[in-house]
This record gives structure tokens, sequence and C-alpha cells, in this order.
């Protein structure tokens, strides 16, 4: 006998980053970065499409196996703003990883008073001369893009640590917004992103990777199909769906609630300023027409078919749109809501 909802614990997360349990799904985009070929790896997801969760999965993976060659290390680059921050950063992410500190020896005091690409080369150094090769998690990599703006020399000593191959692999997540570096800072050497482009797409979730999250909350089947369909899989957009509905226990009534929810379009504006100008225009497009094929949206916003193409990849590869034989439409109903209210 199933217990009553209103004494079961919400067995939903919404905002906080998951792991372990929690988690669900990505086993592709997990194996190509603990077994693939890439030693800089730019994961490119959208906005609260679990990039950090993702990261901290990994960590945590690896902290638990017996067999990687890896030691993990999580980075947040929030907030860093310059070489400084970069520095104070990265020092406050070895504190926090007991199983770094225990697998290379590695001390603060070591590395409190250096730059931070001697910083790196430093960490770099010891995890090898401990047997290991590091994995460097380095999420919210936009803030690259202030750092560049005041120094973008240490950005380019960054680069040169980095880049060294089989000792370190660099795992960066961002949004689209991180590809303006390469035109915003200018380094005398190589840029940033060569290397880390092509960037591996965070795509949403697929619906079997989706159930056994929807299973926690004991719908019906007719109403997981709903939340599927509704949410395209939007890791997110899902949670947040199925938390409300097992606080509320009707899905129509909770569909209109989210799709007036100012909390979800104030997630839906941030996020669509992460784009770049032409796959706004794209997507706008879209959301006026209901549906465009490309030639359409090639002579609709006068781009060459060829520029059409690689837009239209990375915004299906995100889940803004989705392929309907020859057409696109907006990816999932949320989105499409909030476009249309916005035109
Ligand atoms: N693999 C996953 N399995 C289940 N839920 C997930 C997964 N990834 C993300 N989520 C859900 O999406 C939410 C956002 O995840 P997360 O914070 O990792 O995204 P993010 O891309 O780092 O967001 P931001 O752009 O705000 O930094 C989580 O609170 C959780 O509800
Ligand atoms: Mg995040």
């Amino acid at each position: 006998m199933s217990i009553p909802t209103s004494i079961r614990r919400n067995p939903f997360i919404v905002g906080s980053w998951v792991r372990g349990e929690d988690f669900f799904g990505r086993s592709g985009v997990i194996q190509e970065i603990l077994e693939g070929e890439r030693h800089s790896i730019w994961v490119l997801g959208a906005r609260r499409l679990g990039k950090t969760s993702l990261l901290k999965e990994i960590e945590h993976r690896v902290e638990r196996s017996r067999d990687t060659p890896f030691v993990a290390l999580y980075w947040d680059l929030q907030g860093s703003a310059d070489a400084r921050g970069l520095a104070e950063t990265l020092v406050a992410s070895v504190e926090d990883s007991e199983a770094f500190c225990r697998a290379t020896d590695v001390t603060i005091d070591e590395l409190e008073s250096l730059p931070v690409a001697d910083m790196l080369a430093t960490l770099v150094r010891r995890t090898v001369r401990s047997g290991w090769r590091l994995l460097l998690l380095i999420d919210e990599a936009e803030e690259l893009l202030v750092v560049g703006r005041s120094d973008p020399g240490t950005l380019a000593r960054m680069r040169r640590v980095l880049s060294r191959g089989g000792d370190v692999r660099a795992v960066v997540t961002a949004t689209r917004t991180l590809a303006r570096l390469d035109d915003e800072a200018r380094l005398a050497t190589s840029p940033f992103l060569q290397g880390f482009i092509p960037p591996v797409y965070l795509t949403p979730l697929t619906p079997e990777e989706s159930l056994p999250l929807l299973a926690r909350g004991e719908f019906s089947p007719e109403d997981m199909e709903t939340i599927v369909a509704r949410t395209a899989c939007h890791p997110f957009l899902i949670q947040l769906l199925a938390s409300r509905l097992f606080e509320s226990g009707d899905l129509a009534a909770t569909l209109e609630q989210l799709g007036a929810d100012e909390m979800v379009a104030n997630f839906f504006t941030v996020d669509f300023q992460t784009l770049s100008e032409d796959e706004r225009v794209f997507l706008s497009e879209v959301a006026r027409e209901g549906s465009r094929t490309r030639r359409e949206l090639a002579s609709a916003t006068g781009h060459p078919e060829d520029a059409v193409d690689v837009a239209l990849y990375g915004l299906t590869m995100l889940g803004y749109l989705t392929r309907d034989g020859e057409a696109y439409r907006l990816g999932n109903w949320l989105f499409e809501r909030w476009m249309r209210r916005r035109l």
C-alpha cells in the first residue's frame, strides 16, 4: 500500500545541483569526458540544464572509482573577476576537496602565495607526481569573459597549463555566452577556446532517463506522459512541474500556474539572453509562425542556409527546438508559452 502524499516527503529537487541517487541520465556525456580522447572539453548547456550537477556527479564518480586514472577537482569560477579572484576560488576548491588533498598531498600553504597559472601548474605537477592525472572540472566559465577584459595575459598563461595533453584534462561548462571569449580577449598566443571547440552539447534528458525520476512521485502513467511531453524532459522544468504536482495533485491546474509563473518567466528571460543574436532571431521567427523549415528561416531572416544549419543544430541539441519532419517547432510547451507572451 502506498503512503498518502500528504505525509510523504516531496522527492523532487528544484534549484540546487544534484548528484548520486538524485542524478539521472547523462551516461553518454559522462563517458565521453572520462573515457574519450579529448583533453579539453567545453560542455555547452543552457541555464539550469544541469551543468553544475554534471560536474558534481563526475567528481563524485571519480572519487568512488577504483579504476580511474584521474583525480578530480571541481572549480567554480563565479565571482572570480580577475587573476587574484581566480587564485582565491582555486584555493577554496582545493580546500573543499578532501579527496583531492588526500590523493595529492597538496597543502594550502604551498599554493596560497602563487599566481593562478603557477598554482594550476603546481596542482598538475603534484597530481602527476602522485601517480594520477588531473581532471579539472571548471564551472561557470563565463567568468573568463570578465577576467579576459582586464587581464588577457592570465588567460594565456592558464591556457598554456591546461593544454598540456595527457597530464590534465580540463572540462569547462558554460552557456553559449562563452563563445564571445576569443573575440573579446585577444590573446597573443592561440585563442583560449582552441581545443575546447567544437563544444559538447548538454541536451535535455531523454524520456527513458526521465521516467525513473518521475516514478519517485508515484504519479499516474498518463500524468507522467503529459509531464514528459510538456517539459520535453528539461531537467529543471521536469523537477519543478513534478514537485508542484506532488504538492497539488492536479496536473492541469499546476500546468496553468507554471505557464503564468513569474519565476519561470524570469528563468526564460535570463536563459534567452545567453543565446546569440542569430539564435534569438530564429527562435522568435519559429514562435511567430508556429513551425518553420530551414529554407523558410533563411529567407525570412536573410541568412544563408548553412548559417541557419549551424544555429538550428545547436538550438535543437539544447532543447529550444524540436524537429517535426522538415520543419522545426519550439522545444517545449512552457518555453512556447513564454515566447508567445513575449512577442
Ligand atoms: N541529471 C539530473 N537529474 C535530475 N535532475 C537534474 C539533473 N540535472 C539537473 N537537474 C535539475 O535541474 C536543476 C538545475 O541543475 P543545475 O544547477 O545542475 O543546472 P545548471 O545548468 O548548473 O544551472 P545554472 O545555469 O543556474 O548554473 C536542479 O535543481 C535539478 O532540479
Ligand atoms: Mg550551475
